[in-house]
């Protein structure tokens, strides 16, 4: 039973306070050992959004994506039935990388050490000399990855056999999320990043407003806060197992700068155009365990991933989602500034969450502190931590 707050600062729900208010663990944002354990009882086995299907606009497209913290790279395709596969870019003669490339249009795959082929569904094709191996073919297949995709995104799950399909997994998001633009996008603008954090330390960072009147003045907070909500507390929270949601507030009398309302202006003829004004999650935020988020934008769906790439470091990536090619140079101007907007936010967020790691790495803290408006990262942490017991338990159970 979701509980929510309703309206901007009103105290938590029931829901909420079921996660305790207690002081958090600092150890989990920094050390390796707990890492490793996110790395099993998380990573290596839920679903991770790494694509959309505008990547793969025909058969043979492909795409390939490397998951730092499985030592994976994971090639994607569009076969031409159609149908988008994801395998693990090794060949399965002695092992070596398939492919090189990041992306592109095949539809085979030849590896460059002895000239396996492989077709884009993971069959091998042909082997030279192979009649003098002692195996068939057929068992020579790429490993395969489970792959599946709702509303445009492209998840994989690098669990032989995940616990569950992707749209149980989302659950209630898949109905909302089939009514964004997302899933129609030809295209994206994209912003990537290394940082020096924790993969929680860098995805909180987005889980709460707390910090925008300090770090992001200039931009306003995106118009979630204002004289009349200075903290920029959300309307509501919810809470779906694992997954949480905010709806932003709307500060009526935004304070932009001119160059914004000259971009922002830019983009509604085509909003309207296409229907999207005055969208019912236009100011919607869903966080999907365990690292991804995306922000219903009245412009365009805002997806944001935090990927670990050790304990203290992560790679994350930004994307806005654009449906169809700019109609005119103006809209054009509205898309780069919208993104350029991002970035320059996101360089103001990457000095502190930097800053907030370096003080962690030195121990000094046995714990933090997280007050009403910061229950998003709480959920996160319990999420995090449950996993990780039960992953303890069940390899206890099975070493039984
Ligand atoms: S390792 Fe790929 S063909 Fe030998
Ligand atoms: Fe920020």
């Amino acid at each position: 039973m979701n509980t929510p707050v309703t309206g901007p600062g009103a105290p938590p729900g029931e829901e909420a306070l079921a996660l305790g208010t207690g002081p958090i663990p600092a150890g989990p944002y920094y050390r390796p050992e707990y890492f490793e354990l996110e790395r099993e009882a998380i990573f290596r086995r839920t679903w991770l959004n790494i694509g959309h299907v505008c990547e793969l606009p025909e058969a043979g497209s492909f795409i390939v994506r490397q998951l730092d913290f499985a030592s994976a790279s994971i090639l994607i395709t569009r076969g031409k039935d159609g149908v988008v596969r994801a395998f693990h870019n090794v060949c399965t003669h002695r092992g070596t990388q398939l492919v090189a490339e990041q992306d592109g249009l095949k539809s085979t795959f030849t590896c460059p050490y002895h000239a396996w082929t492989f077709s884009n569904d993971g069959q091998l094709r042909a082997a030279p000399d192979f009649e003098r191996f002692y195996v068939d073919k057929a068992q020579c297949s790429l490993p395969a990855v489970a792959v599946d995709v709702c509303a445009g995104l492209i998840f994989v799950n690098l669990d032989p056999s995940p616990k569950q399909g992707l749209r149980e997994f989302l659950g209630p998001f898949v109905e909302q999320w089939e009514t964004l633009p997302v899933g129609d996008a030809t295209t994206f603008s994209e912003y990537i990043y290394e940082i020096d954090a924790n993969w929680k330390l860098t995805y909180d960072n987005f889980q709460e407003n707390y910090h925008l009147r300090f770090i992001h003045p200039r931009s306003g907070g995106g118009g979630a806060v204002g004289p009349d909500n200075p903290f920029g507390y959300p309307m509501d929270y919810k809470f779906y197992g694992e997954h949480r949601t905010q709806t932003i507030w709307t500060n009526p009398a935004p304070k932009l700068s001119p160059a914004q309302m000259v971009a922002f202006g830019k983009l509604v003829p085509a909003l309207m155009q296409r229907g999207l004004m005055n969208h019912p999650y236009g100011r919607a935020y869903w966080a999907v365990f365990p690292n991804l988020f995306m922000i219903g934008t009245p412009t365009q769906p805002f997806v944001h991933y935090v990927m670990p790439i050790s304990a203290t470091r992560s790679r994350g990536v930004i994307r806005i989602y654009w449906v169809g090619d700019d109609m005119n140079a103006s809209e054009r101007y509205g898309r780069e500034f919208s993104m350029a907007m991002a970035r320059d936010v996101h360089s103001e967020d990457r000095v502190v969450i930097e800053a907030g790691q370096r003080g962690l790495n030195s121990g000094a803290l046995q714990h933090i502190h997280l007050q009403q408006q910061e229950v998003l990262l709480r959920h996160l942490m319990y999420h995090v931590d449950a996993k990780i017991q039960a992953y303890k338990a069940e390899q206890a159970g099975g070493a039984a």
